[in-house]
């Protein structure tokens, strides 16, 4: 059942190339993305003028992630909130609003009644989701679900990846439905996606250097994450993951924060890993890194750095270099969060903990 593999958890993240051509799959049909229910019309999708995407833990990350791909694509507000949060203030919501609610399970206690409040508001929800048939989607006006397959593991992995897809074709259907992606733009961005898992694939391949660098840094106190732009949600999620598995403390920053207060951590032989975008996507994003690289390095951290194959800037400043295929910016975080993964699943092992059943945690949330 875990074919071959000491944990579901690897077997799973060996999975995601395969989560994600799945969940694409069938949502491109005639030129158009389609959704798997929808029960509001395409006018009402039109009609949408802000977007509130909620969700916990790394389907909150998967929608940080989005803000940016929806925002850049449909012109439109985005708003990611955390649903324990999200349903306990009084957020701004009418007809207009479009909720997306992300749940692997589809049955997490606050993005249910997230869900149920938005309803009452009169806004529109649309569930991203991997359960079938969960009370989520059965509460939504619109359902795209991700098809990662049953995840086993308790710490998210390819259903994590396919709910960053998910999210990014909502983001193309709204685009569609509001004109502000032409049809042809839709097509090439989807086949932009459809490149992903091949690109996943070639990044498992670096699995083995990166289970060596865990096994490496695994007596650590203390990891940070720094990232910018899509990379700064992947520093969460890898924050997360190495929290959740590994027990260690662990901090996802926003790159430019780190003059903000984080650099003060900064100290002799702290690992630090740094998620770098693609040197030929914004230039500016990328040499702000490596500024900020060469600062923790100065102050004596171990920079480990997640950039794309053939970056040489990054080389002199990176301690351990892990490389990711090249990808559209927006993409990035499909490959770079593939490593983050192993990093913590290895740490975990080599400290002797169950990577499959962290403690202290479950696979669904259903009560609050
Ligand atoms: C982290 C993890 C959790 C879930 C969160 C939401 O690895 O698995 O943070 O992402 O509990 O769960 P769903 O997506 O089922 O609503």
């Amino acid at each position: 059942e875990k074919g071959g593999h000491e944990y579901f958890m690897l077997k799973e993240i060996d999975e995601q190339p395969e989560a994600l051509a799945n969940t694409l799959r069938g949502h491109f049909d005639g030129g158009r993305i389609i959704l798997d229910e929808q029960r509001i019309s395409d006018q009402d999708l039109r009609d949408v003028d802000k977007v509130f995407v909620v969700a916990c833990g790394s389907a909150y990350h998967s929608g940080l992630v989005a803000k940016y791909a929806i925002e850049h694509w449909c012109r439109l507000p985005v708003e990611v909130e955390l649903a324990s949060e999200f349903r306990y203030r009084d957020p701004v919501l009418d007809r207009a609003t479009l909720v997306v609610a992300v749940s692997q399970s589809g049955e997490t206690a606050d993005t249910l009644e997230a869900v149920r409040h938005a309803r009452e508001q009169k806004a529109r929800v649309l569930a991203v989701c991997n359960t079938n048939g969960a009370q989520i989607p059965r509460e939504s006006d619109a359902v795209l679900y991700t098809h990662a397959g049953p995840e086993i593991g308790v710490a998210s992995t390819k259903a994590f990846l396919a709910q960053i897809a998910a999210n990014y074709l909502v983001g193309l259907a709204l685009a569609q439905a509001r004109g502000t992606k032409y049809p042809d733009e839709v097509a090439r961005e989807f086949a932009e996606l459809e490149a992903m898992p091949a690109a996943v694939q070639k990044v498992l391949s670096t699995v083995d250097q990166v289970r060596d660098l865990g096994r490496r840094i695994a007596d650590s106190k203390a990891v940070l994450f720094l990232g910018r732009h899509v990379g700064f949600p992947v520093a969460l999620e890898g924050a997360l993951k190495l929290k959740e598995l590994a027990y260690m403390h662990a901090e996802g920053f926003a790159a430019g924060e780190l003059k903000h207060g984080p650099i003060a951590l900064i100290e002799e032989g702290l690992p630090v890993v740094v998620v770098m975008p693609s040197p030929k996507g914004r230039a500016v994003l990328h040499s702000k890194l490596v500024s900020n690289i060469s600062e923790i390095q100065a102050r004596g951290a171990r920079t480990i750095v997640i950039a794309e194959e053939g970056d040489e800037t990054v080389r002199p400043f990176a301690d351990e270099l892990i490389e990711i295929p090249a990808v559209p910016t927006l993409l990035q975080p499909l490959v770079s969060t593939v490593p983050l993964q192993v990093l913590a699943a290895e740490i975990a092992r080599t400290r002797g903990y169950d990577v499959d059943k962290p403690r202290n945690l479950a696979k669904s949330v259903t009560v609050e």
